[in-house]
């Protein structure tokens, strides 16, 4: 028998997906590089079509994308390995580029600015971007450069979200290899994945002042920490790694911000029998409703297709089980990073590289895998590299 809750559920939770909410989302697709322009890629989510929205024409090649707190102003890495002769880039220096976003969802470059500090000529380029949503809204960069050092660079902004002058870096020597990062939810503490060393570095962020407070050296087998989220209770941390291609979890102090490592659970994110150096983890990713987690890994070789997995969370944020781990249809290049959209726990994007295009793959109803229904070809050589969904 039916409850009047469970009616109720049953009817309301598909008005909502399907007439109320029905709408275009829009997103912004970072890039590996020239040219230099940026889409915006358009979801309906009553026809089920993605289509290219926007394609902007900027002055510098894009790189990987963030937004700051209220999405005014969406900030920009540099990623250019040389393929493209941009006038103002110079690419022995990390650079950062910020552009204003009008109600629209159009970009007007606001500025760029380029990682001062005695030694940062040897920081490569920005490989990852993330702004403090808490006041003064300060923009933390990672740089790499896999020959010599790593930088984590933190840039302070305008009240219009422009980029003002780098206010700190911190310098890491070359065993270090950093590729990613994550704010906590309280926004006190950004956290600092290093792939080679296998460590998280906490920094607490204090009012736009950045301290360095500890490291935290992940446990054998779980190897190459790359990109991580954090539940927005704050306890627990998510993350996917380069080397061994797992998903881990596990607790976070709610009154240091510091990773315990307690209460780690970590799954493959490698089909039967694969080699582990063959592929490399790209991304990991919450449902809107915090109760599914996205993750993805990508082949290092074109022709050794990626992987999406599902994991299905409590209400505290433990992982219950891995629901699926299923092949993508191609290595996703350098890309590959699984990105939700935000209106419901129904849809992803998914960005590659091998080949240049955005797809939206649907979960199934029972949770048990996903399925390709939109494709939109972008292939100009530099797209695409992450997803951030806009609206
Ligand atoms: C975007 O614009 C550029 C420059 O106008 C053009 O060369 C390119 O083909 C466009 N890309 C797409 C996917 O339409
Ligand atoms: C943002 O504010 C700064 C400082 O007031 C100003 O110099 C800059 O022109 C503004 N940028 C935009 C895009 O409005
Ligand atoms: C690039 O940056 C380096 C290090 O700051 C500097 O020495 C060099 O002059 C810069 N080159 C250009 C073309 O701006
Ligand atoms: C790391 O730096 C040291 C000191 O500069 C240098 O001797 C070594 O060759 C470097 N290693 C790599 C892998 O670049
Ligand atoms: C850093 O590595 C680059 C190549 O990626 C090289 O050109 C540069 O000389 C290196 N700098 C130092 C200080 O070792
Ligand atoms: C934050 O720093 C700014 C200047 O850097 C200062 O004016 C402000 O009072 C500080 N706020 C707090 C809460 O400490
Ligand atoms: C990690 O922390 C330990 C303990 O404070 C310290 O000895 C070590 O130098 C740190 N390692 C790095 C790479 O920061
Ligand atoms: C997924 O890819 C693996 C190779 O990594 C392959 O062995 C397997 O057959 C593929 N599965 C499907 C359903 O295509
Ligand atoms: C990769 O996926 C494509 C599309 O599903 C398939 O045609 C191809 O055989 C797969 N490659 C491997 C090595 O599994
Ligand atoms: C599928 O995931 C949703 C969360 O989006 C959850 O509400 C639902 O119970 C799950 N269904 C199954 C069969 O596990």
């Amino acid at each position: 028998m039916f409850s009047l809750r469970g009616i109720a559920a049953l009817l309301s939770l598909p008005l909502v997906a399907n007439f109320v909410n029905a709408a275009k989302h829009k997103a912004f697709v970072g890039r590996e590089g020239a040219p230099d322009v940026f889409y915006t890629v358009e979801f309906d989510d009553e026809a089920l079509t993605l289509e290219l929205a926007a394609n902007t024409s900027v002055p510098t090649p894009g790189g990987f994308v963030a937004f700051n707190f209220d999405k005014t102003t969406l900030y920009s890495t540099v990623q250019d390995y040389g393929t493209n002769g941009a006038g103002s880039t110079n690419l022995s220096v990390p650079v950062l580029t910020s552009y204003s976003i009008d109600a629209d969802g159009n970009l007007t470059p606001s500025g760029e600015l380029y990682a001062t500090s005695d030694n940062a000529d040897t920081f490569g380029s920005g490989v990852w971007v993330a702004a403090n949503f808490a006041p003064p809204y300060e923009v933390h960069m990672i740089s790499l450069n896999k020959d010599n050092k790593s930088g984590h660079i933190v840039m302070s902004v305008d009240a219009n979200g422009s980029l003002k002058e780098t206010s700190q870096t911190f310098v890491f020597g070359n065993t270090s290899y950093l590729h990613g990062g994550t704010f906590h939810p309280t926004m006190k503490w950004v956290y600092i994945l290093d792939v080679d060393q296998n460590m998280i570095f906490t920094y607490s962020t204090n009012n736009g002042s950045v301290e360095y407070v500890a490291n935290f050296t992940l446990p054998y087998p779980v190897d190459g920490p790359r990109h991580a989220i954090v539940h927005p209770n704050g306890q627990k941390l998510y993350l996917v790694t380069e080397n061994s291609n797992h998903l881990a979890a596990f607790n976070i102090d709610l009154e240091t911000g510091l990773p315990t490592g307690e209460g780690m659970v970590y799954y493959s994110m490698l089909q039967e029998g694969e080699d582990a150096s063959l592929f490399w983890c790209s991304e990991v990713m919450l449902s809107p409703s915090n109760s599914l987690l996205w993750a993805a890994n990508r082949g290092r070789v074109d022709g050794r297709n990626g992987s999406i997995s599902l994991f299905t969370l409590d209400d505290e944020g433990e992982v219950e089980k891995q629901n699926f781990l299923i092949n993508t249809t191609t290595s996703g290049g350098l890309a590959n990073l699984v990105a939700p959209v935000l209106f419901s726990d129904r849809y992803i994007a998914l960005p590659d590289l091998e080949v240049g295009f955005v797809e939206m793959w649907e979960l199934a109803e029972d949770n048990s895998t996903a399925t390709i229904i939109a494709h939109l070809d972008l292939a100009d050589g530099g797209c695409c590299e992450n997803v951030i969904w806009w609206s």
